[in-house]
């Protein structure tokens, strides 16, 4: 683990967490091995990743329903099988520079993840199409990988979230947001969940007040700027997540001197 491991919280009391968005999309493809392998290196807490499912149901990494933004391909993730999909470069803007980036499976992630000391937060990207029995897929995987004290299930879709905890009621699970929710700390409460991931706008220093009033973890997105990452440190906030965890490192290791 790099210096910007969990360790250094333990030492100094800082508490914010450093998440790699997409690994480290910032400079490499966002949702590959390579993103992720860079994410580690940075020093990174932890790994943000968005989950899908293939024609034939294999859970795969990929942001958009559609494969056209990010790699040589056309089509939706639905209507894909795994052989066709995995035939894709997901370089996109670095095709050339990296040799060739296929769209990873979630099983490769967790085949790179299971030893190391890195915390995945697992987006189940659920916003447009449910892929009915995807809980049970990821839920199955992290048992196998034993990864049940390392990850954090996370989704827009709250109903997916309430679903996938009926399975697995011990994982830690966040209702994400893109928008400025009153009452967020009563509505995750009143759910049972034990953290919230809003997009770091919405934190004002009223919102956190009422999300620590409820005991709530607090972990947002999409944090790029030197300044967002040091407010957000002001405010308690427990991860901050972004496409520059190198850049995150740094600035909250700063904070302690
Ligand atoms: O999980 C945080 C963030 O990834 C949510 O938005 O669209 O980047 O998946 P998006
Ligand atoms: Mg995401």
């Amino acid at each position: 683990m790099g210096p910007g491991g969990p360790e250094r919280f333990e030492r100094t009391g800082i508490m914010t967490k450093n998440f790699a968005h997409r690994g480290y999309s910032g400079k490499y493809p966002e949702n590959t091995m390579l993103a992720f392998r860079k994410a580690v290196e940075a020093g990174a807490d932890g790994i943000e990743l968005d989950v899908q499912l293939t024609r034939d149901g294999e859970p795969v990494i990929l942001h958009d329903e559609q494969v056209d933004r990010t790699t040589d391909g056309t089509g939706w993730v639905k209507d894909l099988t795994l052989a066709e999909l995995r035939k894709l470069d997901a370089s996109y803007l670095y095709a050339g520079q990296y040799g060739l980036n296929p769209v990873p499976t979630l099983r490769e992630y967790c085949e790179f993840i299971r030893d190391l000391p890195v915390i995945t937060n697992i987006e189940m990207k659920t916003g447009v199409f449910e892929y009915p029995g995807m809980e049970k897929k990821v839920w199955d995987m992290i048992r196998e990988y034993r990864l049940e004290e390392k990850v954090i299930i996370s989704s827009f879709n709250h109903y997916t979230i309430l679903r996938m905890r009926e399975l697995a009621p011990a994982l830690k699970y966040g209702f994400l947001s893109e928008t400025w929710i009153i009452d967020a700390g009563k509505y995750c409460h009143e759910h049972g969940v034990a953290c919230y991931h809003p997009m770091f706008r919405s934190l004002t220093q009223e919102a956190v007040a009422e999300l620590k009033q409820y005991g709530l973890e607090i972990n947002t997105y999409t944090v790029n700027t030197e300044e967002d990452v040091r407010d957000l440190a002001a405010k308690g906030i427990d991860a901050v997540i972004g496409n520059f965890p190198e850049m995150a490192r740094d600035v909250l290791a700063s904070l302690q001197s």
